[in-house]
């Protein structure tokens, strides 16, 4: 008897109690682990901390995700999985057809996100009518990266075309000079090839071949010749370029060791980390040819259990797409907020092109998103397209051997 009412009473004063709010709690698994990156997402962490909540880190170094990928996978099977990831374009929608991404519409409707989001990002953050992840920024893969000084020092402007640009790498290999910073890993591979795809064969192209996966394109002379300047690409970069992390070869043109890197514009995010100014130690400019390759980074946030953790997402979906988050981030990053209310005045002369660039390309159809970072397709179709540009970047495969690996290896992966 005295026992029930002992609890009867914890009962009663359980329900009068004003409800505490549970401390955010959030663990994360990112890729972002060079110089550049750390300081990026340590504005997140910051924000977050700020807001009461507690970050566990769940770094997964190797540039380009997949390693994070792997890791996440495995957290996922074994049930237990993190509460937000760095996810992002078709892998998206692949996990939420998983069932086990959580929905974040209640943050992304009080925050009006549909409003302040250009409508090509926001397709990616929604599952079907829900909203399934928080955009970062707008990062933009086909820029060339050079060394000033270099370029001074041996009269070489930016190219404006592959054969300039190969002319320019001519001209510095016959110097001395390592022309192209590269670090041979498959995604990085992936990255050159896919600038020289839409350099060559144009917007339409690039979108029959990478995104429709069209097998005439596939098969045609214009992806031969996109081989053939990988082959010719493959002349310009130094005998130790295999396995190199791409933010070593960033340091590489840093240092003056190289003279060009094509790479993504979280390689500007490295130069700034290290205190160098564009226009003056390094040059910035798109890849040879029109259009624009966009890589939009995001969260997803997967299902868990616990009043806190479920405050974690909430508070990180807040801040992610919050407006000071979206500016400071990304003036540390290299990209460009994805949210369109962020005034650049403050962001550097590379920033204001690539927003400049997307505006024209979205206007002009030539907006598309990157196979080599997860935006344009599935893992599978993606993952056979850059095995055979791995596969021809290593050996002395033949342009039309290469292409018809690409075309077969396509069929094999639908
Ligand atoms: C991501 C960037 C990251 C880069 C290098 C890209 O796929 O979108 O945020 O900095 O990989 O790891």
């Amino acid at each position: 008897m005295r026992l029930k009412s002992v609890l009867a009473a914890s009962v009663a004063a359980l329900a009068f109690a004003p409800l505490a709010h549970a401390e955010p709690q959030a663990e994360v698994l990112h890729w972002w682990t060079s110089g550049g990156e750390a300081k990026s997402v340590a504005v997140l962490q910051q924000e977050f901390a700020a807001r009461g909540g507690k970050w566990t880190d769940m770094p997964v170094a190797g540039g380009g995700g997949d390693a994070a990928m792997t890791a996440l996978r495995a957290r996922v099977l074994s049930g237990n999985a993190p509460t937000a990831v760095q996810l992002k374009g078709p892998a998206i929608q692949e996990w939420f057809e998983e069932g086990v991404l959580a929905d974040i519409s209640a943050v992304a409707d009080a925050q009006g996100w549909a409003a302040v989001l250009p409508a090509s990002i926001a397709g990616h953050m929604k599952c079907g009518d829900i909203w399934c992840a928080a955009p970062v920024n707008v990062h933009r893969v086909d820029w060339i990266w050079a060394n000033k000084a270099l370029l001074d020092k041996h009269g070489i402007a930016m190219p404006t075309t592959w054969d300039e640009f190969n002319a320019a790498a001519d001209k510095l290999k016959a110097a001395g000079v390592t022309p192209l910073a590269h670090g041979g890993q498959a995604w990085q591979d992936a990255t050159v090839f896919e600038t020289v795809v839409l350099g060559l064969g144009g917007a339409d192209f690039y979108r029959k071949a990478l995104v429709d996966l069209d097998k005439d394109a596939l098969t045609s002379d214009t992806m031969v010749k996109a081989f053939d300047q990988m082959r010719t690409l493959r002349g310009y970069v130094d005998a130790n370029f295999s396995g190199r992390e791409w933010n070593l070869a960033t340091a590489m043109v840093m240092n003056g060791e190289a003279a060009f890197q094509i790479m993504g514009d979280w390689a500007k995010g490295e130069f700034v980390a290290a205190g160098k100014v564009p226009g003056t130690d390094f040059l910035c400019a798109s890849t040879p040819g029109d259009g624009y390759l966009y890589n939009v980074d995001s969260f997803a946030m997967f299902k868990v259990d616990g009043a806190d953790k479920i405050e974690g997402q909430n508070l990180l979906a807040e801040l992610i797409v919050g407006q000071n988050f979206q500016k400071v981030f990304n003036m540390n990053k290299g990209s460009i907020p994805a949210r369109t209310d962020v005034a650049l005045d403050d962001f550097d002369a590379c920033a204001k092109l690539s927003a400049a660039d997307m505006g024209a390309s979205s206007a002009g159809g030539s907006l598309l998103p990157s196979y080599a970072h997860g935006m344009a397709l599935r893992g599978a179709q993606a993952g056979a397209i850059t095995d055979t540009v791995t596969a021809h970047f290593n050996s002395d495969m033949s342009s039309a051997d290469a292409v018809k690996m690409l075309a077969e290896a396509v069929a094999n992966s639908m």
